[in-house]
């Protein structure tokens, strides 16, 4: 068996409306978490992993924020249909979007929900180090902005470390470059800390490395699902993928991961976050050899029992069989 990697029943204790379309869950949940840390709910048959708005340092109650998506599954069922004394099935906390030990400022960049983490990341800086801490949120209008009141209320309890700028789109149209660097100038040691919508943070990114930033100090979440990369050519031998008790096999391609394979497959095998830091994804290689691009959430013994990130598995041997936990 893989360490526990599954499923938890956590209670909602209270529902806060932050604004018109963004509802704070406050759960009954005594995980251990660190800042930037998220949890990937069951929920509509399928996976979403929403990121703890709380401080493990300053709040006593596990939180997590979930804006609407129009159109989307999980979100409007959990706005809709989702009322105190529910009860979730969520995993273990996970996630490497969170503080490094060191003195350096912090500079974080948010986009919509994706202050999310921001604000669990920039309360527990300032509550537990002595670092400076910048923060600009990007939001369409006023009505958007979500924690406003707890962001201005950190700024007055720490007027010398902490500053936070509101940016809305409605009055400056979206963020430029230029703002970027400007927002960043004389802060080039810093760790800096970006979560939002895609072209965002990519804007971000680009302005942050164009102006010198170190790539090493850049921290980004990503909350939207990356697109499949076209699949490689067929290459010689085949994937297996066994999903509950039945076996697929496709021919094996070039630089495709196992998940990819499994899609290709038909199938539906579970996943979140598809970047390497849930564990939603795991399978275990019964047969071949497979190797991850990227593991923040296997330990050794883990991977040496042969358990795998599907989402970031490539072949490394010409026939491979994973097989999915039921
Ligand atoms: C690590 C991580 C942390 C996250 N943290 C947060 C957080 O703190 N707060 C937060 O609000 N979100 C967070 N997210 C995002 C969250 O997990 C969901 O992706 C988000 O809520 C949308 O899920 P949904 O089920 O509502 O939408 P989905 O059903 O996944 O739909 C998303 C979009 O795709 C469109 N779509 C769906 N199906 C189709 C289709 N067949 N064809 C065309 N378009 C389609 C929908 O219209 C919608 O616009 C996080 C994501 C990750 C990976
Ligand atoms: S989907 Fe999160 S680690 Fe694979």
């Amino acid at each position: 068996m893989a360490r526990d990697h599954g499923f938890h029943p956590v209670r909602i204790k209270r529902i806060i409306q932050e604004t018109a379309d963004t509802r704070t869950y406050v759960l009954d949940a005594s995980f251990d978490y660190q800042a930037g840390q998220f949890l990937t709910f069951k929920a509509c048959g399928t996976l979403r992993s929403y990121s703890m708005s709380s401080s493990p340092a300053t709040d006593p109650e596990l939180t997590t924020t979930v804006k609407r998506v129009p159109g989307g599954l999980v979100s409007n069922w959990m706005h809709d249909d989702l009322s105190p004394g529910d009860l979730l099935e969520a995993t273990l906390p996970a996630g490497v979007f969170c503080l490094r030990e060191t003195g350096a400022p912090l500079v974080a960049f948010s986009g919509g929900s994706g202050v999310t983490p921001v604000l669990s990341l920039v309360k527990t800086a300032l509550a537990t180090t002595d670092r400076r801490v910048r923060l600009l949120t990007a939001d369409r209008d006023d009505e958007s902005v979500i924690f406003r009141a707890v962001l201005a209320e950190l700024a007055e309890r720490y007027p010398d470390r902490f500053e936070v700028h509101h940016h809305l789109d409605s009055l400056s149209g979206f963020v430029t470059e230029s703002g970027v660097k400007e927002f960043a100038a004389g802060a080039l040691d810093a760790d800096f800390y970006i979560c939002g919508p895609d072209p965002f943070m990519d804007l971000v990114e680009r302005a942050l490395l164009a102006h010198g930033a170190d790539p090493g100090q850049l921290f980004i979440e990503r909350f939207g699902l990356e697109e499949d990369e076209p699949a490689g050519e067929e290459t010689e031998g085949t994937v297996s993928i066994v999903l509950a008790g039945k076996k697929h096999t496709v021919p094996r391609r070039s630089g495709e991961t196992l998940l990819q394979s499994a899609r290709r497959a038909g199938l539906s095998p579970p996943f979140s976050c598809e970047a390497g830091n849930c564990a939603t994804c795991i399978a275990q290689v019964t047969e071949g050899a497979a190797q991850m691009k990227i593991n923040n959430a296997l330990d050794d013994d883990e991977v040496a029992d042969g358990w795998i990130l599907t989402c970031q598995g490539e072949p490394a041997s010409p026939h491979v069989t994973v097989v999915y936990e039921d």
